[in-house]
């Protein structure tokens, strides 16, 4: 992680042919930790070898759940069931990667045996409370820094949890997840109820290995009675790797691109759905069903778009991907308005003040908000040097702005580009973008 990689991309072309991006992040997590901890061995198909993904799989590793692969997406867990994971000899290094954060520290907040936490300056400069504070009430014992932030000392708890009724402050499935692993360790019902629709894969694949979680409106339900028994998990392809190709194949002209095997689960699709506002040309193909998620073929083509105030109901369905929705926004016709969306300040990193910092240098009138930004767009977007601040999405962000710069762009800090999309370069470029790293 200490290398560092700068982007360099060739204003204009267009984006032609069929690809398939690499697997969901936040479903390739959760394959790992329910797969160590089902009884017997899951094959996973479809895993995205990403740095994120591979801290979780490296955690599950150390604390003695053998593992096989990643080989061409493919890794196998000898599953060690609920009480058989064993005391890691070392604090556990999570890198880059919140999910894995906040989910293991619930899961290991009943666990027989402590744990510590760690991860890199951006992770642990981010809010752990919002898990620390609910998992408190539930009985466990985690000790963080003065403000809130990890590393994270878990005392380990097993038979000690007691179930709660959280009503989540804010709209999060990671919060709403660790909830419900802890849950699986806590004594009577622990439920989550949330303001608004998150994604649902921790609850989808509970119960795709058998474990039974209720859902009652904007409620999820889970106790201690229940066990993993071993799974096939195919994991399609991430909505939000996808989501670079849906703007970038929108806003360069004479692009046609179909992304092949893409998660279409419901409570991920709001970037087809404000792109589709905006005037996208996105058809949704094949749709079928693949362990228990809904996937689907994305053909997306050249569109003229137009700026829209998004609607707040869709800000939490498509929470990752705003940084190239504003540039998007950019390249519209009128004003685009975002509100409701204060979460992405607390993301790997500010991504409403880094995303209006890197528009602002390139020409672009985006006023960031409190809780959103303001951007006028259909001027041109200029030439320059911005800073990623080592967010893997700003840095891809604003390779795709390349598309209908009038110069080069510049991206300094875009080593993170490999927590969740190493073959972003390749792929990018086999589409028709003109992107170096060096
Ligand atoms: C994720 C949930 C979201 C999202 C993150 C992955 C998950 O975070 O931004 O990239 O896998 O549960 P929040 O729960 O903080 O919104």
């Amino acid at each position: 992680m200490s290398k560092t990689i700068t982007f360099q991309v060739q204003p204009g072309g267009s984006l032609r042919g069929e690809i398939r991006v690499p697997g969901d992040k936040s479903m390739s997590h959760r394959s790992i930790m329910l797969g160590s901890l089902a009884e017997g061995v899951t094959h996973v198909t479809g895993f995205l070898n990403a740095e994120d993904a591979i801290s979780t799989l490296e955690a599950f590793r150390a604390m003695g759940v053998k593992i096989e692969g990643p080989v061409n997406g493919e890794v196998t867990i000898h599953g060690v069931g609920k009480h058989g994971l064993q005391a890691p000899e070392k604090p556990l290094y999570l890198g880059n990667s919140g999910t894995s954060m906040r989910l293991l520290s619930g899961l290991l907040a009943g666990q027989p045996f402590d744990t510590v936490l760690t991860g890199d300056k951006s992770l642990e400069s981010r809010p752990m409370k919002r898990v620390t504070a609910p998992l408190a009430l539930m009985g466990a014992e985690i000790v963080t820094q003065e403000n809130g932030t990890a590393p994270l000392h878990i005392k380990g708890k097993a038979g000690k949890l007691q179930g709660i009724h959280y009503d989540m402050p804010i709209a999060s499935a990671q919060v709403k997840s660790c909830l419900l692993l802890a849950g699986m360790y806590a004594e009577g019902e622990t439920s989550v109820t949330e303001p608004a629709p998150t994604r649902d894969h921790t609850e989808r694949m509970l119960n795709g290995f058998g474990y039974p979680v209720q859902r009652e409106g904007s409620t999820a339900r889970i106790t201690n009675q229940g066990k993993l028994t071993a799974a096939r998990i195919d994991v399609p392809s991430d909505i939000s790797s996808a989501a670079f190709f849906l703007v970038g194949a929108s806003i360069a002209p004479d692009s046609d691109v179909t992304l092949r095997h893409v998660g279409i689960n419901p409570t991920r699709t709001g970037v087809i759905d404000i792109l589709r506002l905006m005037g996208a040309n996105i058809e949704v193909l094949n749709e079928r069903e693949v362990g228990g998620e809904p996937v689907a073929d994305l053909h997306v083509r050249s569109a003229q778009l137009k700026g829209i105030n998004i609607p707040e109901h869709l800000v939490p369905l498509a929470i990752d991907e705003f940084p190239v929705l504003f540039v998007a926004a950019a390249c519209a016709e009128g004003q685009t308005v975002l509100t409701g969306a204060e979460e992405l300040r607390v993301k790997e990193s500010d991504r409403i003040q880094v995303m209006a910092d890197g528009l602002q240098i390139l020409g672009v009138d985006a006023q960031p908000t409190k809780d959103g930004m303001l951007i006028n767009g259909g001027g041109h977007i200029g030439t320059g040097e911005v800073e990623s601040h080592g967010d893997h999405r700003i840095a891809m962000s604003f390779s795709i702005a390349g598309l209908r710069a009038n110069g080069p762009i510049t991206i300094r800090d875009c080593a993170n580009v490999n927590t969740s999309f190493p073959e972003f370069r390749d792929l990018a470029t086999k589409l028709g973008l003109a992107l170096t790293s060096f």
